[in-house]
């Protein structure tokens, strides 16, 4: 399926319009947007243009999947929010402050898992979350700890020496870490890369729990299922550049396409002239026909076309529809986002 274009430019500012520019000195209003990135770019020292103006607004206690193949921006955009790299123009705000004039305030909100591992070897699990909280400047909370070690199933793990865990715990510990200073922001940067399936669903749970309790999350994930499963919102990053943002039910039902096959009592050399008007295709084999429909249409057309084949006389034993997926609806964007756009 790739005849489908995009109003990229409705799609790109869906959800804005309701952020107003806020007054100074008032409180965080609860509509306002918990992470507010406007204008965003991104030219590394080599003269590479990694972002090239993001706007993107997340919604407090939402799960926002940022989907976008290798290289596309996503870790820069963490890291930009998170306070690791400098943005080169553009700002950020974290649930009211400024990254860069409040940074400290802003960072406290923020928990972030990075996607690299890199964890302190030779610490016990216990000693870098307790040092993790701390670096925040929270007091010590010994049973928040431990919920949190429990909820990774790593608490028969806290004395032990990272270096001696295997990668998926190391992975844990990082998530643990994240979350020592009770953020309300958490990045989640490819935290199921490497992980195996039990430990996925494990995450998916945890993740789940922590929305429940009010996190707002953000990950970025290659695994489409993983969005798919997870997201309240979905966007796309290619080349430095958020082609989409949207509902992911919005998403999947704007750009969804659904297709009826049906299974032909007598095969058929080619479409009758009478039927030519109808988006029909004939498997190579000439058994089946295949009618491809908008999701979203008033009318599917499928009552007329299955009156129009019998006034024809072409009966059919069998039928079966299937329904286009998001990885389709990516693979598509990052295909022809730049030309829809265009
Ligand atoms: N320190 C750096 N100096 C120069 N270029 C960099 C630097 N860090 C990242 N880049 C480049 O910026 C682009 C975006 O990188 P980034 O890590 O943000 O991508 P990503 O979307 O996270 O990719 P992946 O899915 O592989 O993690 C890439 O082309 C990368 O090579
Ligand atoms: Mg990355």
């Amino acid at each position: 399926m790739d005849d489908q274009t995009l109003d990229s430019d409705a799609l790109r500012y869906d959800g804005v319009q309701s952020s107003l520019p806020k007054e100074r000195g008032m409180p965080p209003a609860i509509d306002t947007p918990v992470i507010d990135i406007r204008d965003l770019t991104k030219t590394y020292a080599s003269g590479f243009q990694a972002l090239k103006g993001v706007d993107l607004q997340i919604r407090r206690g939402e799960i926002f999947a940022l989907l976008g193949p290798n290289g596309a921006g996503k870790t820069t955009l963490i890291s930009i929010v998170c306070g690791i790299v400098n943005a080169s123009s553009g700002s950020v705000q974290a649930d009211g402050h400024d990254i860069v004039s409040e940074f400290r305030a802003a960072r406290s909100k923020i928990g972030l898992v990075p996607q690299e591992l890199s964890t302190d070897a030779f610490e016990t699990v216990w000693a870098t979350v307790k040092f993790s909280r701390g670096l925040f400047g929270k007091s010590p909370d010994p049973a928040h700890l431990e919920r949190v070690l429990r909820d990774l199933s790593l608490w028969d793990k806290k004395d032990s020496k990272i270096m001696t865990l295997s990668g998926g715990m190391k992975r844990r510990v990082l998530i643990a870490k994240a979350l020592a200073h009770e953020p309300q922001i958490l990045f989640l940067d490819e935290p199921t890369a490497g992980v195996d399936v039990e430990l996925r669903h494990d995450m998916w749970q945890m993740v789940r729990r922590l929305r429940a309790n009010g996190t707002t999350i953000i990950l970025t994930t290659h695994y489409i299922e993983e969005a798919e499963e997870m997201a309240d919102r979905i966007g796309v990053i290619n080349k430095g550049e958020l082609v989409l943002v949207e509902d992911k039910a919005t998403l999947m039902r704007k750009l969804g396409k659904k297709q009826l096959t049906l299974h032909l009592q007598t095969p058929l050399d080619r479409i009758p002239e009478a039927l030519a008007s109808y988006p029909l295709e004939l498997t190579e084999d000439g058994q089946a026909l295949v009618y491809t429909f908008d999701v979203q249409a008033q009318e599917t057309g499928i009552a007329a076309l299955l009156r129009r084949l019998h006034e024809h006389g072409i009966d059919f034993k069998d039928l079966h529809s299937t329904e286009s997926s998001l990885e389709e609806i990516f693979v598509n964007l990052v295909r022809h986002g730049r030309e829809a756009r265009a």
